[in-house]
């Protein structure tokens, strides 16, 4: 055997490997970051093997001290990592008979490196699932409280982006919190399917040795054995439906980024960003720029690409492993780096959004946000909806021509568009009287969105429980 021809499949080839074609081949570069959960899952296979008798008490327990070893060996940069030993399995393996000889080699019995990945990858995910569920929790318990402490304030709602009805601060804010309810939800639900064991599949048809898989489950934390070897060292929908989610929370991200890069302007003035979270112009003095939403906005686009890589890759595929896999890695990685990138960011900034609430008021009166309350106003007093649309049409036309929004114009004023006005309309034209008197489930009034965050943080703290349960 020649120095680059791989030690654990060489046997039957007479020539080494091209160079380029082991680099090529090779996946240590990337995988090697599964290098924690690789040892896990061979910790557990042995365990297993020497519960069956495949292996000795011994034999078990000086495989187990080895990896072991080689975890810690790897912590501390010890390890170097070989392109002729393609991925993290042979690498470690290889390792592992270097320093306990021969038992070494009796690790890979009844088991493949394609159930091993599978194993591997899911492992990983689940690890990081939980990492990015609790960062996702964080964001929605910091926006739960700023929207508590902004119930009364009244900000402009927007249709087309053109001013339509004052709202509460503390509503919009709520609105994203809902984004991100569904967001945990789909996370959890996809944990579920990440959560299943391939170790047993071996290459694609099972095993010959009389392997407990129920027990390699039980030691690994996963649910139960997947049920059909073809499909356990194929299947990667687990990975596309991480993916998937993690398009749809950096889309609602980048609705958030958008809204908060309009507020922090000039022209919109709604908000603070806290200048930690902003940097300046080398050119322009006076410049305080949004970029951590700008960034997260552009994040938006790379994981989009890694759900249509990762759909694409699994696209046509026969039954079972193809080396076609082995591309899963990459946008899977970079989709929870960037994701949790993303939503540490967010959980970081979103409560130290700080309100201003004098633009806001000023911004919802400028746009005669109560000309429907003036509309509904009128139907109370017996006009027709049809007939009371027009009557305020006219009123707001005449004041854009006087530069008067309705509250500001006199009962006189008024009284020229409809002689059913009267005193008391002046109640439903304010803001405040506009955004009280949507008061129900889901409406923007205070009290109501009071009442919305408390069930928010009740189902937050649910879900959570959910979570730890499994
Ligand atoms: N590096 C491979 C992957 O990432 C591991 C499985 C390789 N299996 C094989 N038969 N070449 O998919």
């Amino acid at each position: 055997m020649t120095q680059a021809t791989n030690q654990s499949w060489g046997g039957r080839f007479s020539e080494p490997t091209d160079a380029f074609v082991a680099a090529f081949t090779a996946s240590i570069p990337f995988d090697k970051r599964l290098y924690h959960h690789d040892i896990r899952g061979s910790i557990a296979h042995a365990t297993m093997l020497a519960q069956v008798g495949v292996l000795t008490d011994d034999e078990r327990d000086r495989i187990i001290d080895g990896l072991n070893a080689i975890e810690a060996e790897i912590e501390r940069g010890e390890v170097e990592w070989s392109i002729a030993l393609e991925d993290i399995h042979m690498n470690i393996e290889a390792r592992l008979t270097d320093k306990i000889g021969i038992t070494g080699k009796k690790l890979h019995t009844g088991r493949s490196r394609n159930d091993q990945i599978a194993t591997d990858i899911r492992l990983y995910l689940r690890d990081e699932i939980d990492a990015v569920a609790a960062e996702l929790s964080r964001l929605r318990s910091g926006l739960i409280e700023l929207a508590d402490r902004e119930a009364d304030t009244i900000m402009p709602g927007f249709t087309h982006l053109q001013t339509a009805q004052p709202v509460t601060f503390g509503h919009h804010l709520l609105a994203w919190q809902e984004m991100l309810t569904r967001d945990h939800e789909r996370l959890l639900d996809c944990r579920k399917r990440v959560n299943v064991l391939p170790l047993g599949a071996a290459a694609l048809a099972g095993t010959t040795y009389p392997i407990d898989r129920h027990v390699t489950a039980e030691l690994l934390g996963f649910d139960r054995p997947s049920e059909n070897s073809l499909d356990a060292v194929s299947d990667r929908d687990f990975a596309i439906e991480f993916t998937a989610f993690a398009s749809i929370l950096l889309m609602h991200l980048s609705r958030m980024s958008e809204e908060m890069v309009l507020w922090a302007s000039a022209q919109f003035d709604f908000v603070d960003l806290p200048d930690r979270f902003c940097t300046g112009s080398s050119i322009m003095p006076q410049k305080k720029n949004p970029d951590v939403p700008e960034l997260v906005r552009g994040k938006t686009g790379r994981v989009y690409g890694h759900l249509m890589s990762l759909l694409t890759l699994m696209k046509s595929q026969p039954l079972a492993y193809n080396k076609d896999n082995q591309e899963d890695k990459e946008p899977l990685f970079d989709t929870l780096d960037t994701v949790k990138g993303c939503l540490r960011a967010f959980a970081d900034m979103a409560p130290a959004l700080v309100a201003k609430p004098e633009s806001m008021l000023e911004a919802a009166r400028r746009g005669f946000s109560t000309a429907t309350d003036l509309a509904d106003y009128l139907v109370r007093a017996g006009v027709a909806f049809r007939d009371a649309h027009e009557i305020v049409g006219k009123a707001v036309a005449y004041g854009i021509e006087q530069r008067k929004d309705l509250s500001e114009m006199s009962l006189e004023e008024l009284k020229r568009f409809s002689d059913v006005i009267g005193e008391d309309v002046f109640e439903v034209l304010t803001l405040e009287g506009s955004v009280a008197a949507r008061n129900h489930i889901g409406g923007t009034a205070p009290d109501q969105v009071r009442a919305a965050a408390q069930r928010a943080r009740d189902a937050l703290a649910t879900l959570q429980e959910r979570h730890h349960v499994a």
